[in-house]
């Protein structure tokens, strides 16, 4: 074993390199992410979310309509997967029930299905079936509202899903690059990414954004609530990321979503306030961190922008993982085709036999 003193570790993996992808590659320093080649913000929006899963998955075109209807007939033997009363322990769970042969396309479907059929199933509706025809973000939106959803709506979704769909080697990423390297099927993989996605550092964000400006009320509450929250040793939620060292660039694509929203006659009044929220975090956590750059994050306008589509705030981190599930089923299959077995170590602190 070698000595403690002179082993280097690498806590929480920063900046090691462990792998290469071909899917998506973020510069922190600039700011910049690049998904299938391109810009994230000339991809988001320009092209549906099914031609960036094409993009990414290395097809001529992707369909996912069909897919759904698969996996809404398979609500009937998720059991009681989605009376959790989390949604995503419940979204997890249905997942989990999936065979294990099934792929991309049927997963990615599934996880639509099964998050808009949560949510009905909370309201004490039925599930909606899908319209195979519909684009995915249309069909999505219109299964968790029960009707069809105005053009903008839909495509303020469609730029998020594309949005989200792929970013290096986040955390839920890499769980189901880890579990594809073992040699272990998608839904398995697809199960532990949820795993990681729902936690508050990474995926499961955006709502408490969104609770954080229902608390701060107005924008000249701003600075002192913040302060307070620094204060009491808690973190602002939507500020600061491991990559990025500038204002993460999917924020300012999702701003501009919600602000075409607003041109679309949609109102949106939250924006001003989380305008103001954001500016107001960068200056007090700036002056508690001076050296560390801690910037608007993709969860903050997330939150500003799923809440005008209409998603219901318990279901932003399902509708995360409808977009990133694409991401996911790129890098299982890159992992199999190029991968090597992700086994790291762990330096070993414990007591020693004598
Ligand atoms: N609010 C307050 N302080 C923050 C902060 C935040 N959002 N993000 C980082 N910091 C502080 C940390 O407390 C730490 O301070 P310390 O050195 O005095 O202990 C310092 O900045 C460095 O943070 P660290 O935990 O090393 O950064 P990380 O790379 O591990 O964390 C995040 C990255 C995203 C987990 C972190 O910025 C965070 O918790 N953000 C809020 C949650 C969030 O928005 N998640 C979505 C990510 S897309």
């Amino acid at each position: 074993m070698a000595p403690i003193s002179e082993a280097v570790v690498h806590e929480g993996l920063e900046g090691v390199l462990v792998t290469r992808t071909r899917l998506s590659g973020v510069d922190g320093e600039a700011g910049q992410l690049v998904i299938a080649g391109s810009r994230v913000e000339d991809l988001a929006g320009a092209v549906p979310f099914e031609a960036v899963c094409a993009r990414l998955w290395e097809r001529p075109s992707v369909d996912l309509g069909p897919a759904r209807v698969q996996a809404f007939a398979r609500l009937a033997s998720v059991g009681g997967a989605l009376e959790a009363a989390e949604t995503m322990d419940a979204l997890r769970a249905a997942v989990a029930h999936l065979p294990s042969t099934a792929g991309a396309d049927e997963v990615p479907a599934a996880v639509a299905v099964f998050a808009a059929a949560w949510q009905r199933r909370r309201t004490g509706k039925s599930p909606v079936a899908p319209q195979p025809a519909l684009p995915h973000a249309a069909d999505t939106l219109r299964m968790v509202r029960g009707e069809p959803a105005p053009a903008a709506l839909v495509r303020g979704l469609d730029t998020y899903l594309s949005t989200v769909v792929d970013h290096g080697l986040n955390a839920s990423t890499f769980t189901a690059r880890v579990i594809a390297s073992t040699g272990s099927d998608l839904v398995s993989a697809v199960v532990g990414a949820l795993g990681a996605l729902k936690g508050p550092l990474h995926g499961g964000a955006p709502g408490p954004v969104l609770d954080m400006l229902d608390a701060v009320g107005s924008p000249e509450r701003a600075e002192a609530w913040l302060s307070a929250e620094l204060a009491a040793g808690r973190r602002i939620m939507g500020m600061g990321h491991r990559v990025y060292r500038v204002r993460d660039p999917r924020a300012a694509v999702l701003e501009a979503a919600v602000e075409r929203l607003e041109s679309a006659g949609i109102r949106t009044p939250r924006l001003v306030l989380a305008r103001a929220v954001e500016r107001a975090a960068a200056d007090v956590l700036a002056q508690r961190h001076p050296d560390r750059p801690l910037k608007a994050n993709v969860e903050f306008y997330t939150a500003v922008l799923l809440e005008a589509v209409g998603i219901p705030r318990a279901l932003f981190t399902p509708v995360f993982a409808v977009g990133r599930v694409a991401g996911w089923c790129a890098h299982v299959e890159e992992q199999r085709r190029t991968g090597r077995l992700i086994r790291p170590d762990a330096l070993y602190v414990g007591p020693v036999p004598g």
